[in-house]
């Protein structure tokens, strides 16, 4: 069980690439046969550099190691620092749109996960009602009462200039107007290529109109397996492949124009439709609501640094890939930490008092 294993792909242009790509599964056997394929790729041609997974072949946990150490390091790489010399609001002013009537705790834990995470500023845009809960919850956000009003576009497009990134879905419902008005908001941020998080509800807009998103390349969206089959069947034909999960992951990255997905699950899977990662950082059998919201907040901050700090910093791979990958490990690692202390009580409010020594211990520079 939770066996690291390192996976490689053929690239489809008649060649072995190795790749920057880390697999595990539960209970894979040391394939002797793929380490021979594997070393002799590695003698062909040199370090690994980029993979596109089609088959993903498993490799023993001695072999990876040092693989997962790196991507460790990719994280820390693009952990801005913290020294005096900054304002407020250099590490990151993070929007949320989500919010609504019934649901006023998704964008509050999306918000106050990006805070804890690092961000300096968290603004929430939802709508009238939501407003006074969200802000009654916490002190910390900002809470704009927007989403519901006939000028939300514009209300929001005040504040896109100074935003770094936009977290879409934490509590957004499915009503209609207010999804029209997201739709303004996606085009808006859009045209100002600030990096956005699709998350929950926002999803389900995806699946109806996969075009606002197509070929974004700074949009991730975090689909369950649920979200994830909806958006499949939206711009794929067939059913999800169920015993090729990275491979699905891939095409459906690849099928919405190369932005990156990830899939969460027993072992989260992140593609830009080029390169697999899997994110499978130990975390617990406690799932409790919320905890995407936790992922999203997170990996908005997250998207920001990774993009700030480029791929020079990144080793080459794609930033997104990095930081998504950054922000399901952290995730998991406070669902341990929690569920250490709580067992079966374990709640989000838990998890998120655990991002502060989770990413020490993770990411800590
Ligand atoms: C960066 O890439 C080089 C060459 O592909 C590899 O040898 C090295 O281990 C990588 N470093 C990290 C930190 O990933
Ligand atoms: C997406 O990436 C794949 C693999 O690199 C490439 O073959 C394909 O042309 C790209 N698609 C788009 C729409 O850029």
């Amino acid at each position: 069980m939770g066996v690291r294993c390192v996976a490689i792909g053929s690239c489809g242009r008649g060649k072995i690439d190795t790749g920057v790509v880390w697999m595990a599964f539960r209970g894979c056997g040391a394939a002797a046969a793929v380490l021979a394929l594997l070393s002799a790729a590695i003698a062909l041609y040199g370090p690994p550099l980029h993979a596109v997974i089609q088959r993903a072949f498993s490799l023993h946990k001695a072999h990876s190691t040092k693989d997962m150490e790196n991507l460790f390091q990719l994280v820390r790489n693009i952990v801005p620092a913290l020294t005096s010399k900054k304002h407020k609001g250099q590490d990151g002013r993070i929007g949320i749109v989500g919010g609504c009537q019934e649901y006023t705790g998704a964008p509050y834990f999306a918000g106050i996960s990006a805070l804890k995470v690092g961000a300096d500023l968290t603004h929430v845009f939802c709508t009238r009602e939501a407003a006074p809960v969200i802000k009654s919850y916490s002190p910390e956000l900002i809470v704009h009462p927007v989403l519901d009003s006939s000028n939300a576009l514009q209300e929001v497009e005040k504040w896109l200039p100074r935003l770094h990134a936009l977290v879409v879905g934490p509590g957004l419902g499915r009503d209609d107007f207010l999804l029209n008005n997201v739709m303004n908001i996606l085009e808006a941020t859009k045209a100002r290529d600030i990096p956005i998080i699709i998350d929950a509800d926002g999803l389900w807009l995806i699946a109806q109109l996969p075009a606002l998103i197509h070929g974004y390349q700074k949009a991730i969206l975090t689909p369950n397996r649920v979200e994830f089959s909806r958006l499949w069947e939206a711009v794929l034909t067939g059913p999800v492949d169920t015993k090729d999960h990275s491979g699905s992951v891939l095409k459906l990255s690849q099928a919405l124009g190369n932005i990156t997905v990830v899939q969460k699950g027993e072992h989260d899977l992140i593609s830009d439709g080029w390169q697999v990662l899997v994110c499978s950082q130990e975390g617990s059998s406690r799932r409790c609501g919320g905890q995407g919201d936790l992922l999203s907040g997170s990996l908005g901050v997250m998207a920001h640094w990774a993009l700030l700090a480029g791929r020079e910093k990144t080793n080459g791979s794609n930033p997104l890939l990095v930081a998504a990958w950054g922000a399901c490990t952290l995730t998991r690692e406070c669902n341990h930490q929690a569920f250490q202390k709580y067992g079966r009580s374990t709640t989000t409010t838990d998890m998120i008092a655990e991002v502060g020594t989770a990413f020490s211990k993770l990411f800590k520079t």
